[in-house]
């Protein structure tokens, strides 16, 4: 297993492995342009895991300059329960951390147990009295 970050030769892959291994309802469809635009954005944000050549984890440890929020954590499903999201998830905060942030936080659906198991076991409550609002552009 290794740990490095996204190129533009892996927007093919991550697009694959985000239809067969994330959290896809509720949300825009990936696209090639949206992941491009990412990466030349803030090229070390995405942090992916690889076996064998091949992603099997990502997360999106993103900073916009006022606050942190991780995207996109996902590990193949043939490739869970192995600790790898906790390597990625430590490698995430360790990113957001070095900017000074006093927080870091993450946007789970209601009925995504498998998520909500993961985020209580690395230390993440959930705030109930916030609603995000979103409009189309
Ligand atoms: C959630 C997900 C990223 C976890 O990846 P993973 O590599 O299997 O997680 P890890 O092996 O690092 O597990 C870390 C901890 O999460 C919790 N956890 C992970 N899978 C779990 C499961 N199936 N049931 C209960 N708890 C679970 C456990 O506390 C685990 O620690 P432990 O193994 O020491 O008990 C993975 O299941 C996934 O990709 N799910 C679909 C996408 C998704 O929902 N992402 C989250 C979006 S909010």
């Amino acid at each position: 297993m290794s740990y490095g970050t996204a190129t533009r030769d892996d927007i093919g892959g991550l697009i694959a492995f985000w239809q067969v291994a994330g959290e896809n309802d509720g949300r825009p469809v990936d696209t090639p342009d949206a992941v491009a635009r990412q990466l030349e954005r803030d090229p070390d944000a995405l942090i992916v895991a690889r076996a064998e050549g091949r992603i099997v984890g990502t997360v999106i440890a993103g900073y916009d300059g006022w606050r942190a929020h991780l995207y996109r954590l996902a590990v193949l499903p043939s490739h869970r329960r192995r600790g790898i999201a906790r390597e990625l998830m430590r490698r995430a905060e360790a990113r957001l951390a070095a900017f000074g942030v006093s927080r870091i936080d993450a946007m789970v659906l209601e009925h995504n147990e498998l998520g909500q198991s993961l985020w209580s076991s690395l230390g993440y409550t959930q705030q109930s009295d916030w609603r995000r609002w979103v409009r189309g552009v």
